[in-house]
């Protein structure tokens, strides 16, 4: 679908209560490691380890937004984003995962909330991303069945300091993409392999997901649970059967195998039949206790994946087509630029009847940013954006729940094994003085949300002609 940058898209067409935000991640800003008693996640340790993440990079310090966060809200006030999504780090508010509760920790998240609220901003509090602490990773991390009772623990501590000023819950961010990438790939921390980590980790995940959002539901009845997920659209690289039948297994793995157990359907086996062997995890009654009527569902995209079959990969018999072997436009992480993606993940979802409500709680784009005379001028980024909220507003438009979108995300920072190569932000950091800037993408979605469309629309005519002058001269 061709769409004009800098047409038609108008705050008010998508509604007064559609939620506009931006989403970050405790381990991806904070740094401050081992401040004020902060025990060590999994993710401090893997940072350790040699050749793990690009260029050795660590998130010890990264966006120091420990120590920032006045100023990083206050720029959320001045670019007018009414929701900020972060994480809570378990191994600040319990450094051993179970047991003693570390104060100060709690004092750091309060001090965050009530910022935020005397600015405006709503906050919107994910439980998990990623950074499991590192004493329980030594008793087996999500392998262990008994993570279940300690994610409870610190889901009621959780719910009991936060829950008079916190209105909208996720329990987890992506669990594919952590236990994919860190249980079975080793790519991601906690660094384990295989099946025999990898299919206890998704079991044990699930139980914990349904488990969070009953603690929340009974001790927060009137707040918003939900839980978020990653997903690609999945198309067959030819329709021969072969290819076919490999991207129903992709799309099993990667946007079935947590929403379909979480919504009383069990595991997507029929379609992965590898799945069969979590049987060996299940207890009796697990089947039950798996679901959970959740409020809404996050859904995080940025890309669609092209799935050929491939006799030599074990479990899935299929391979991913990279988008630059195909030709087509991607960004710094080697993601397809394909915007009709999130269209198709939202129809994907709102095609489940159980599912109340959908937001979109991550979507966004690295492009290599330059700073140039104290400007970025990131217009792939705004373009990006641009043509995913089209496709937002072509969903809402046929009757599609989508609620509420975030952008990935509100400052640059630690992209995971990526490090800090590939830069996500509205907002520039370097990362040597801790400088912010605003790049042009920011101040367009600032200008988007004030409803400043006019103006914006002959910069954005403008910035479409560079655009096309830049993809000129790389032809
Ligand atoms: C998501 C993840 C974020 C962020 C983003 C961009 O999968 O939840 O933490 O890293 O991708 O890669």
């Amino acid at each position: 679908m061709d769409i004009e940058v800098g047409e038609e898209l108008n705050r008010d067409l998508f509604g007064k209560d559609f939620k506009w935000g931006v989403s970050t991640a405790a381990y991806q800003i904070e740094g401050a490691h081992d401040a004020d008693g902060k025990g060590s996640s999994i993710w401090d340790i893997y940072t350790e380890r040699k050749k793990k993440i690009l260029n050795g990079h660590h998130g010890k310090i990264a966006c120091d937004f420990y120590n920032r966060y006045k100023e990083d809200i206050s720029l959320l006030k001045d670019l007018n984003i009414p929701n900020l999504r972060l994480s809570t780090s378990w191994s600040r508010i319990m450094p051993s995962g179970t047991g003693p509760i570390n104060h100060k920790g709690i004092d750091f998240y309060n001090r965050i909330i009530d910022t935020s609220l005397e600015n405006g901003i709503e906050p919107w509090l994910t439980l998990y991303h990623w950074d499991l602490p590192h004493a329980l990773e030594q008793k087996g991390g999500w392998t262990n069945r008994d993570i279940i009772s300690w994610f409870a623990e610190y889901t009621e501590i959780c719910a009991k300091h936060f829950g008079d000023r916190v209105k909208h819950w996720m329990v987890m961010n992506e669990p594919m993409v952590f236990t994919g990438a860190g249980y079975f790939l080793g790519v991601h921390a906690p660094g384990r392999t295989g099946a025999n980590n990898f299919l206890p980790a998704v079991h044990h995940t699930v139980l914990s997901i349904s488990e969070g959002g009953r603690i929340l539901k009974d001790l927060l009845p009137a707040a918003e649970i939900g839980t978020t997920f990653s997903c690609s659209f999945i198309q067959p690289y030819t329709n021969r059967p072969k290819d076919v039948n490999a991207a129903n297994r992709i799309d099993a793995l990667l946007n079935r195998m947590f929403i379909e157990p979480i919504l009383g359907m069990g595991y997507p086996e029929n379609d992965l039949s590898f799945l069969k062997k979590i049987s060996k995890y299940m207890r009796p009654g697990d089947e039950d206790k798996m679901a959970f009527d959740f409020d809404f569902i996050g859904v995080q995209n940025y890309t669609r994946e092209i799935v050929k079959n491939s006799y030599l990969t074990p479990y899935v018999q299929a391979s991913l087509v990279k988008a630059k072997d195909r030709g087509v436009p991607y960004t710094s992480m080697g993601w397809e630029v394909y915007p009709e993606s999130i269209y198709e993940m939202i129809r994907k979802f709102n095609e489940y009847k159980n599912i109340k409500k959908i937001y979109i709680t991550e979507n966004g784009a690295a492009f290599p940013d330059h700073l140039i005379d104290g400007k970025v001028n990131d217009t792939q980024r705004t373009k990006y954006i641009q043509e995913n909220l089209k496709q937002v507003l072509r969903a809402r438009n046929e009757g599609m729940s989508a609620e509420g979108y975030f952008v990935w995300t509100l400052t640059d920072n630690f992209e995971w094994s990526e490090g800090y190569h590939p830069r996500f932000g509205l907002v520039h950091v370097d990362f040597e003085t801790q400088q912010r800037t605003i790049k042009s993408s920011g101040h367009w979605y600032s200008d988007f949300l004030s409803g400043q469309n006019d103006q914006t629309k002959s910069d954005l005519n403008l910035e479409k002609s560079n655009l096309i002058s830049s993809n000129a001269s790389r032809s």
